[in-house]
């Protein structure tokens, strides 16, 4: 099949898209109102885009709650969404009023983030604190009737890394298992079985591609 994507006539009973573009990370996005009010949600429209420095973005599909208090306070956290923290993750995902506070409702703990004025998930194994820089309208978004999507991009200030998750120097995502957001309702769990490692090739004096040494990290 190949088919009109701004016209979306797949024909199928859903959507691919999202399983194409696919497994995404999660951010389980952090944030407060000017009144205090706490929000965490997650949001699979989610990346790092920057390394250096630390830039990461999400997408807002409509104007939620985490948007509108993001833009309010300049500050939000996006913690690691885990196996171990599924079922609340996807509890702080229902649509709710703005005055109900989702770390209550999923039943976790939480707490504030150091470099920003956010909270966060207090058992995550990682979070990233960070300082809103730019909201973009997208192409055919319109507050006024909130249509469209609206991409929050935050600089990274601070890291929080659970020491219990520090392995030789290195971050033990083997522990930490990520969830990975898939198409549909499906998601994918990072674990050892699946992670392997390679260096980059490098060319030698004749142009031709040589492996370069294996990677000496976690996943012998
Ligand atoms: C795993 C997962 C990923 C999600 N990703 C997104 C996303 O990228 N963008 C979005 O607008 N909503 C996403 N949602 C839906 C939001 O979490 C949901 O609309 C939530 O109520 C928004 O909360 P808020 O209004 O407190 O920000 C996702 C939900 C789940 C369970």
């Amino acid at each position: 099949m190949h088919y009109d994507a701004r016209k979306n006539n797949h024909g199928l009973p859903h959507d691919p898209y999202k399983a194409i573009v696919a497994p995404r990370p999660i951010g389980w996005i952090g944030s407060q109102n000017l009144n205090g009010v706490r929000n965490l949600a997650p949001y699979s429209y989610f990346n790092g885009v920057s390394d250096k420095p630390h830039y990461v973005m999400f997408s807002s599909v409509g104007i939620k709650d985490s948007l509108k208090n993001i833009e309010e306070t300049g500050v939000f956290t996006a913690s690691l969404a885990t196996h171990k923290l599924f079922e609340q993750m996807n509890i702080s995902s229902v649509t709710a009023d703005t005055k109900i506070d989702e770390f209550k409702l999923s039943g976790l703990k939480v707490r504030n983030a150091k470099y920003v004025d956010a909270p966060c998930v207090a058992d995550s194994p990682a979070v990233l604190e960070c300082e809103l820089w730019k909201v973009i309208d997208l192409p055919h978004s319109n507050r006024k009737d909130n249509t469209g999507s609206y991409i929050a991009i935050g600089h990274v200030i601070g890291i929080y890394i659970d020491d219990d998750f520090i392995t030789d120097g290195l971050f033990d995502i083997r522990k930490a298992k990520p969830l990975g957001r898939l198409g549909y309702m499906d998601y994918g769990i990072i674990n050892s079985e699946n992670i392997f490692s390679k260096n980059r090739p490098e060319l030698d004096e004749e142009g031709k591609v040589k492996d370069t040494l294996e990677w000496d990290g976690l996943y012998k």
